[in-house]
């Protein structure tokens, strides 16, 4: 049956998006058969990120009913499976999120099948939280971030979802930054990677591939295999490029 895992956070711009693409390539690298759906309706940033052509069969498509779920299922050249969503103004107008739902209990086949979430905790949001197994919530290690991450967790409680744990994102060391340490005692939850700041990453989307995809030794990509193998249920050591060996057992 297919784990499906919600990447989510209250405030914006902190590496949900991101995130999204470098967990499941990392899972899809371990050899999961990992699917990722770009769910961020109003600004889904996955397909352009990956270099897919805005044309492209999406997830706005299949919930205007224009085509079936298999046709906007595309696989990018590293073997990640992605559903991208559109990038046209148009699309948005007038979606219809009802059938949502229904359309991702369809996608059955997939080991993991990661949803990159919008911002906010809106009706919209919740709606694609209960449709999920599990969440994982991406912050920045400021105190605005980090509040709002706590709301995110009552939240989580509040609907009995399980969370995997908190990704910190943009990790500076700056003096003016929480500490890992203290991010924890504050949330009361397990930190299952730091990711620096990097401009690197900034490259990345500049060669529309996932971060991990190039720049594979960089210590965000250790952090990010090192969460999925924590999402699979595994260890992992090493700092090898991205292949099944590096995971141990
Ligand atoms: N660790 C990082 N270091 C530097 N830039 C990052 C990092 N993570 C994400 N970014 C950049 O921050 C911006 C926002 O990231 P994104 O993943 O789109 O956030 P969200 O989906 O939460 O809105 C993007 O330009 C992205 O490339
Ligand atoms: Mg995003």
């Amino acid at each position: 049956m297919s784990e499906f895992i919600a990447i989510i956070s209250a405030k914006g711009g902190v590496g949900k998006t991101t995130a999204s693409i470098n967990v499941s390539m990392s899972l899809s690298h371990f050899g999961a058969n990992t699917l990722l759906v770009d769910c961020d309706f109003t600004s889904a940033n996955v397909g352009t990120s990956l270099g897919f052509p805005p044309n492209f069969k999406n997830l706005h498509g299949v919930l205007n009913k224009n085509y079936c779920v298999g046709e906007a299922m595309h696989q990018h050249s590293s073997g990640l499976k992605i559903i991208p969503g559109s990038i046209s103004y148009d699309d948005i107008k007038n979606l219809e999120f009802e059938n949502l739902h229904t359309l991702l209990s369809e996608l059955t086949g997939p080991d993991y099948i990661v949803v990159d979430c919008p911002p906010g905790l809106t009706d919209e949001v919740t709606k694609i939280i209960l449709a999920v197994d599990a969440v994982i919530i991406v912050t920045t290690p400021d105190l605005i971030a980090v509040t709002d991450t706590l709301k995110t967790l009552h939240m989580m409680k509040d609907l009995k979802k399980k969370v995997y744990g908190v990704i910190v994102n943009k990790k500076t060391d700056q003096q003016y930054e929480m500490t890992l340490e203290n991010i924890k005692q504050f949330l009361e939850t397990k930190i299952l990677g730091a990711i620096p700041e990097d401009k690197h990453f900034l490259t990345s989307t500049y060669y529309k591939n996932p971060f991990v995809f190039v720049f594979p030794d960089r210590e965000s990509s250790l952090e990010y295999k090192k969460i999925a193998a924590d999402v699979m249920g595994k260890k992992y050591k090493g700092s090898a490029p991205l292949n099944n060996q590096e995971l141990i057992f």
